[in-house]
């Protein structure tokens, strides 16, 4: 857990931390039950861990644009910022108006967070969002929430997204398992989701890579998630996908 941020960038009192985060964790769990939300995984500001983030910071204060996709809070996004990056180089699209609203709360920073946060469904038309516009879009715990078919078009998506060329970079964490499959969830739009172990998951980036029409290099790297309050831990991985050829 990462209180720093809640602390000196939002202000709030060391003794009033508890109460605060629990208050807008309960809020949000009301909209939508997501368990990373139940587990309060928002508090690992958990960008901040992939190994690229030095990398990543660099890029942003030399001009870079990153998505933030699926961003909940916007707590990422607010990590960068406090680490420097400028707000213009950002922007975070996030289904749920709710959660967007809750960030501000949970950050207390109405009014000074400028960082353009798109309400939309990424699999619909979402305004503002061009392809071929970014140099880095972050995905956390997202693709895991679909189907197969589902990954496919969010990862073809994610794709076009990025500037086609050398060095553009989709990358982010997930769930994993030992046996890659199907699950039936409560959690996803057409009740099933997709748990991918390293092979499976690499497999989906050379189908849809090829079908996008770009070369990538995909890294990942596994760990074991865990959590306090969970009785089990969680497999995950991190995943960094870059493009090592722009098209032709
Ligand atoms: C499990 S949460 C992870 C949030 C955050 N990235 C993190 O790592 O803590 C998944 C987020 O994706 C959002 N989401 C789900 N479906 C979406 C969609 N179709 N378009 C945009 N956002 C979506 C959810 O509302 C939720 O905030």
């Amino acid at each position: 857990m990462s209180t720093d941020i809640l602390t000196q960038y939002s202000g709030i009192p060391e003794p009033s931390l508890v109460h605060h985060v629990r208050a807008i964790r309960d809020k949000a769990f009301k909209l939508f039950p997501y368990p990373c939300i139940g587990l309060y995984s928002f508090l690992a500001f958990s960008i901040a861990r992939s190994p690229q983030y030095p990398e990543i910071l660099r890029r942003l204060k030399d001009g870079e644009a990153l998505l933030d996709l699926g961003c909940c809070f916007g707590q990422d996004l607010r990590r960068l910022v406090f680490d420097g990056a400028p707000p213009s180089s950002l922007t975070g699209v996030e289904l749920e108006q709710g959660f967007l609203d809750l960030g501000y709360e949970l950050l207390l920073d109405r009014g000074r967070f400028c960082v353009p946060l798109i309400a939309g469904d990424f699999f619909g038309p979402v305004p503002g969002l061009r392809e071929g516009s970014f140099d880095m879009v972050h995905v956390a715990f997202f693709f895991h929430l679909f189907s197969w078919d589902e990954q496919v078009e969010a990862v073809a998506k994610a794709l076009q997204l990025l500037k086609p060329k050398k060095g553009s970079m989709l990358f982010g964490r997930q769930v994993r398992v030992e046996k890659a499959g199907a699950i039936k969830h409560p959690a996803s739009r057409s009740g099933e989701m997709f748990w991918h172990n390293v092979k499976s998951w690499t497999g989906l980036i050379a189908l849809v890579s090829k079908q996008v029409g770009v070369e990538v290099d995909c890294q990942v790297v596994c760990y074991e998630g865990g959590n306090q309050r969970s009785t089990e831990a969680v497999k995950m991985m991190r995943f960094v996908v870059v493009l090592s050829q722009s098209p032709a």
